[in-house]
């Protein structure tokens, strides 16, 4: 549909001004971020009317499964919560102190894909661009580069073949060291990647030889859905990882927009109990009970964790701006950002904040130390508390306030979902996600959320 020309006007004029009043908000959200830690405002690739985005994308759908079973409590060293800890506390800072208990992580989910149609199943990752599988004759080395057999690596299936078409000219490698110290390298170069029903033609991907990894025995790779500016190939040597070195190129998301496969937006959908999931590329993923007359409409921001000094590696997270919390008949406006990320459990709020949240149950929460989380009577009556995003109360489900199966068995007393960040930023994590719809608009530069009814 075409829009007469004073319509588009007056859209502009509106997203002018709304650009001046997102910078004074953003100048008042960053002023006090950690050391480390960069924000700055997406741009957008693609200017496109917003009525274009609400579109529902049935074909486009796949499904997330969590890595390891139902309802996993294992740790997910790429949850935003691991990597802020453990950013943390190299940086001498106080947050996310103990978060290294195991339950708090969040899960790994887990996407079908396959390259030049061999299935593989990868780790969905929004914390990263690169995508990466692992070749049959991968060297498995521990943290010392000693080698060991390759099961100790715990991948599932290996990609069997050379590149489709070749690797990169010049040739480039991948290299990556996560925050948890794991390491992935091999050659770059060019395949066909197939996920939710869409094909990428000659996708810019990697073959990992040498891993040093703690696999889960299911997944043989890794799927990156960051923002597209921080790729991981360098020239040189297998283990050059320096930025002048460094040649950046289209992730595989990108390259479904510019090979006009999908428009430039994916969704994400969290099913309570973290147990399944749907990731909608180029928009909305079907998921029920969607309130469309409640959608709110943020501008993104990139957070970017030049973490863990040895790393040499840049985490990336889609984060937003709320207007503010209310709980208990209360409403707290002040103004900081949050990492929206489906990966991390529990919500991670500014310490006094999270204090107050916790009060408002009753009992009242306590923080336990051992788990750097709060805990309160597993059958305390739970306040209402809801997140505002663009002036919208997204008001979280009560039953994803106590987490009933995370009891301390000293105290028999159950965790809640609002956890301490420190010096932040701060999450938004699948104590959230379970209850809306979450666009990443990657187009317009604006992080979209659509509330979903109580299911
Ligand atoms: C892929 O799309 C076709 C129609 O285009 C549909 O019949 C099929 O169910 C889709 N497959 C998946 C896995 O969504
Ligand atoms: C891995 O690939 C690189 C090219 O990126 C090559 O130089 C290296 O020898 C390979 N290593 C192994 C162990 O196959
Ligand atoms: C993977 O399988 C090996 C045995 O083959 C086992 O020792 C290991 O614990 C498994 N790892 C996970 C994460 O399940
Ligand atoms: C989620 O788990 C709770 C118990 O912790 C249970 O009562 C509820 O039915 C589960 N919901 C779903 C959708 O599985
Ligand atoms: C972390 O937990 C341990 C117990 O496991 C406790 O001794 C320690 O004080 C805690 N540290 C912090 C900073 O919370």
């Amino acid at each position: 549909m075409l829009y007469p020309a004073l319509m588009l006007w007056s859209a502009l004029a509106a997203v002018s001004s709304a650009a001046g009043l997102a910078t004074n908000l953003a100048a008042e959200a960053f002023r006090n971020a950690p050391p480390a830690i960069t924000y700055s405002m997406a741009k957008p690739i693609q200017q496109v009317t917003s009525t274009k985005l609400v579109k529902v994308a049935p074909q486009n759908v796949q499904m997330l499964r969590p890595v390891n079973g139902v309802y996993s409590k294992r740790y997910n060293p790429r949850s935003a919560a691991a990597l802020l800890g453990s950013h943390q506390r190299l940086a001498g800072g106080f947050g996310y102190q103990n978060i290294t208990s195991t339950t708090a992580y969040g899960t790994q989910y887990s996407v079908d894909a396959q390259f030049n149609g061999h299935p593989l199943s990868l780790i969905l990752d929004t914390g990263s661009s690169d995508t990466w599988a692992v070749a049959r004759s991968f060297h498995c080395i521990d943290y010392s580069g000693q080698s060991l057999p390759q099961d100790i690596c715990g991948f599932g299936d290996t990609y069997p073949e050379p590149f489709q078409y070749g690797r990169t000219d010049p040739e480039t490698h991948l290299f990556i060291q996560y925050g948890d110290g794991e390491i992935v390298t091999g050659p770059m170069g060019f395949s066909d990647v197939t996920l939710g029903n869409i094909t990428v033609k000659k996708q810019q991907v990697c073959l990992a030889n040498t891993t040093y990894w703690y696999g889960n025995n299911q997944t043989s790779g890794l799927l990156g859905l960051a923002f597209p500016s921080l790729t991981n190939a360098y020239l040189g040597d297998t283990h050059e990882h320096n930025w002048d070195n460094q040649v950046l190129y289209s992730p595989l998301f990108t390259s479904m927009v510019s090979q006009g496969l999908v428009d430039p937006v994916f969704s994400i959908a969290i099913d309570r109990n973290a147990s399944t999931g749907m990731l909608a590329f180029g928009g909305i993923a079907p998921a029920p009970g969607l309130d469309w007359s409640r959608t709110a409409s943020l501008d993104m921001i990139i957070t970017n964790v030049i973490s863990i000094p040895e790393t040499a590696y840049q985490y990336s997270f889609y984060t937003i701006i709320p207007d503010g919390w209310y709980f208990d008949k209360t409403t707290n406006t002040k103004k900081v950002p949050y990492i929206v990320d489906s990966g991390t459990t529990l919500n991670y709020l500014p310490p006094q904040l999270a204090d107050s949240i916790n009060a408002a149950f009753d009992p009242p929460s306590i923080y336990l130390w051992t788990y750097g989380a709060y805990f309160t009577a597993c059958d305390a009556i739970i306040p209402n508390v809801a997140v505002i995003l663009d002036g919208i109360k997204f008001t979280l489900n009560p039953m994803d306030l106590i987490y009933r199966n995370l009891v301390d068995p000293l105290t028999g007393l159950c965790m809640t979902a609002f956890a301490d960040g420190g010096a932040g930023p701060y999450i938004l994590g699948d104590a959230f996600m379970q209850n809306a719809l979450v666009v990443f608009d990657v187009g317009q530069a604006k992080m979209r959320f659509i509330p979903r009814q109580r299911y």
